[in-house]
């Protein structure tokens, strides 16, 4: 079973190819992140047109780096919800116009479930149940996940998303976007205890919010006596570390849940994947992240929630749509 994967829901144009679930054979992401940087943020409309211009280069070089051709390819994986409407419809409208070229099953993909299941690929012995946090650009989810395709949303964020508040608090240092790895780039030299940010816990609720730390950035960095800005930058990712990890720990205790599973563009923070490890180990609780490159936006997640997708569920027709906007519900694999 070999499933091509395609990814264009915000800006990364993406393919690999993923055999028998879990075995990566390639994985291509061409990002447009130098386009957007000077904007502040991605700008859909933008995005689109690079997906159109971007999709088959990428789809052409995945296939090459696989030594595959389009008719060794058993189905196709694409994302079709959440993201930017007209970015989905590029990698969407693609996907199905190959499946009924090839006349192979396209099977739609949730990029959020995605995400999770990026762990399959490096972690092998990974199973469910977990707790799983997705920290991402656009979502702050805590998830209790009984088994493959049960999930039940326990929290997420009330304002803005954990990737969002390093994007906007990196602006605000005057550090490049986008904010994630500019903020751990900088956090290196400076000193996480230097500026006692807030962290919003709201005990009682899994719930998050990092306007209020946003907020308290914006008025530590207008102060005459504001230390430099790797202070500020450590100081900031260790407020969000701390909330992230403290958070997901105590929802795994609600839940009874021995194994914690991070995904997502800010599970890629180095401080973050140490703090968490640490909590778990001390817990006697499994921890599993992907690496980096499976953190952020690609398409390995994508083919692999597509096989098992296909291995396990019914294989819907070429008429799906595409979501901008769906929460990730239960579909019980
Ligand atoms: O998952 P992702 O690639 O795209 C979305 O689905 O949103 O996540 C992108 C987000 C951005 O906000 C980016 O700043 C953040 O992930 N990010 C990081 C790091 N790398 C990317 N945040 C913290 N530390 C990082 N190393
Ligand atoms: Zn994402």
């Amino acid at each position: 079973m070999i499933v091509l994967g395609i990814e264009t829901s915000c800006d990364e144009t993406a393919c690999a190819i993923v055999q028998d679930g879990r075995k990566l054979l390639c994985t291509v992401v061409a990002s447009q992140m130098e386009e957007h940087a000077s904007y502040g943020g991605v700008v859909p409309e933008l995005a689109s047109r690079r997906h159109v211009e971007l999709l088959i280069p990428v789809i052409r070089q995945a296939l090459s780096e696989a030594n595959l051709t389009l008719q060794d390819i058993t189905a196709i994986g694409v994302t079709n919800r959440p993201g930017l409407l007209g970015a989905l419809l590029v990698g969407v409208t693609s996907a199905k116009a190959l499946g009924q070229a090839l006349g192979i099953p396209v099977i739609p993909v949730h990029h959020i479930e995605a995400h999770l299941y990026a762990n399959f690929i490096t972690h092998p012995e990974m199973e469910f149940p977990a707790t799983a946090l997705v920290v991402s650009g656009g979502h702050t989810d805590l998830f209790d996940v009984e088994s493959h395709g049960v999930y039940r949303l326990l929290g997420r964020t009330r304002d803005d998303a954990a990737g969002e508040a390093f994007d906007k608090c990196a602006r605000l240092m005057g550090l490049p976007y986008p904010g994630g790895p500019s903020i751990q780039e900088a956090a290196k030299s400076g000193d996480p205890k230097a500026i006692a940010f807030p962290r919003a816990l709201m005990p009682g609720t899994h719930a998050f919010s990092f306007s209020g730390l946003k907020t308290s950035v914006k008025y530590a960095l207008a102060k005459p006596d504001c230390p430099p800005v790797p202070d500020v930058a450590a100081s900031f990712q260790a407020a969000v570390v701390d909330v992230l990890v403290r958070k997901t720990i105590a929802a795994a205790k609600e839940c009874g849940r021995t194994t914690v599973v991070l995904a997502g563009g800010v599970a890629a923070n180095a401080a973050l994947k140490v703090a968490m490890e640490d909590a778990c180990s001390r817990r006697g609780m499994r921890c599993y992240i992907p690496p980096p490159s499976l953190c952020t936006d690609n398409a390995a997640m994508i083919a692999t929630t597509a096989s098992y997708h296909f291995m396990h569920r019914a294989i819907p027709g070429l008429d799906f749509a595409v979501i901008p906007s769906e929460p990730l519900s239960s579909h019980g694999i």
